[in-house]
């Protein structure tokens, strides 16, 4: 009998912990994180100037919510084992911080590491995380990047549903980031403990560490899904190591593959083209598509791919990929790219004339004189298009 009334409250907790997971990130969670810009050198100040240019800049209304501090705020502990938050750089308390953020209708996130100390050398969560958790909440909290420096013979599943169940016993409901750089395989079973996971290393702001790491995502799409998704780090879009064109396929290769969207630049000094590419909600709604489903190659011809991601409705996005150094030019038949992505899900009755076809960086309806056609595609650039609906 007792046993089976700790299997019904074992149950009981379980589902309010899918539900809660659920609702938390039913598309991929877009925000703001300062490391890949600003690494140690964070503070209140620039958290709030950060919170107040994603409003101004148009960045809230194309759906980026989360302002996240990364590593560093953090500087001790104290006789109580409380996380200390250095004073020098945020004198009036992360309570203020969330409320001055929550004030502009975004949210609060912040790191820490399930090791003794977070990559920066700052105070880990180990051994604190019921303590921790609870601060957060207090904090007025939404999201926590999870770290995994320090952790020496640590459990990765165990330590990181230890944190989870912190989470959930504070009371608060918390985006949960898990950070481990995909070295325990988190996507067999991090789809229960966070909402996110790392697949990879850090993304360095260079052509060969973007592309790598998109190549490194083959074969786990069918983990991710609503509420639980592959995470191929954060955006440098906008952070200098790249040209214009390839931040453009940087933010589409992430777009097709439902990738969390952490812009990683500094938000108040954005160059047209920056804020062009990050707000660019053609691209930003194959991403946040409820179907939550990742692209997938369908055809690889070494430094020419295309990928095709299922949408709701029927529709379907394409996306062409130039990665090679010159300017190539590529013979497109779209009734094989709209048939090709049929055979891979459902046979969805329709041709190429039930669809509008769409340039989503160049916002314009294709007019398809003829099929197939020729496109020019300058080096390390992208062409995506999108499969409308008519009617
Ligand atoms: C690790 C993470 C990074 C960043 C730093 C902070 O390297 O993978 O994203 O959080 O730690 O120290």
């Amino acid at each position: 009998m007792k046993k089976q009334i700790f299997l019904i409250v074992l149950a009981f907790i379980s589902c309010q912990i899918s539900a809660q997971k659920f609702d938390l990130a039913p598309t991929p969670p877009m925000g703001w994180n300062s490391w890949n810009r600003f690494g140690c050198d964070v503070s209140e100040k620039l958290i709030m100037q950060m919170a107040d240019a994603m409003v101004s800049n148009g960045l809230k209304d194309a759906g980026y919510e989360y302002i996240v501090i990364d590593d560093c705020w953090q500087v001790a502990r104290d006789e109580n084992g409380e996380i200390v938050v250095d004073k020098s750089r945020f004198p009036d308390g992360m309570k203020y911080l969330a409320d001055y953020i929550h004030s502009k209708g975004l949210k609060f996130g912040i790191y820490s590491c399930a090791g003794s100390e977070t990559c920066a050398g700052r105070p880990g969560a180990l051994g604190h995380e019921y303590q921790d958790a609870l601060t957060y909440a207090r904090w007025g909290v939404d999201y926590l990047k999870f770290d995994w420096c320090n952790t020496s013979t640590q459990d990765a599943k165990s330590s990181y549903s230890n944190m989870r169940d912190a989470l959930f016993a504070a009371k608060r409901p918390i985006v949960f980031s898990i950070c481990e750089w995909g070295t325990n395989k988190p996507w067999e079973w991090a789809g229960t403990v966070g909402h996110l996971w790392r697949t990879t290393g850090d993304i360095v702001d260079r052509w060969d560490s973007m592309t790598g790491i998109f190549d490194k995502q083959n074969g786990l799409a069918k983990y991710a899904g609503p509420g639980h998704w592959n995470d191929p780090d954060m955006l440098e879009v906008g952070n200098g190591g790249m040209t214009i064109e390839e931040y453009r396929t940087h933010f589409s290769l992430w777009c097709m593959l439902a990738a969390p969207l952490m812009a990683g630049n500094d938000l108040q000094n954005m160059s047209p083209d920056t804020k062009a590419i990050l707000t660019n909600r053609e691209i930003i709604e194959l991403d946040q598509d409820t179907l939550g489903l990742e692209g997938f190659c369908f055809r690889n011809n070494g430094d020419y791919e295309i990928w095709i991601k299922k949408l709701g409705n029927s529709e379907k996005a394409a996306c062409l990929l130039n990665r090679g150094d010159e300017m190539k030019e590529v013979q497109v038949d779209f009734n094989i790219l709209l048939k090709a992505s049929n055979n891979y899900w459902s046979q969805d009755p329709y041709s190429l004339e039930n669809y509008k076809l769409r340039d989503l960086w160049e916002h314009k309806d294709l007019e398809l004189k003829s099929n197939p056609v020729f496109i020019k595609m300058p080096p390390h650039s992208v062409k995506v298009y999108r499969f409308v609906k008519k009617g």
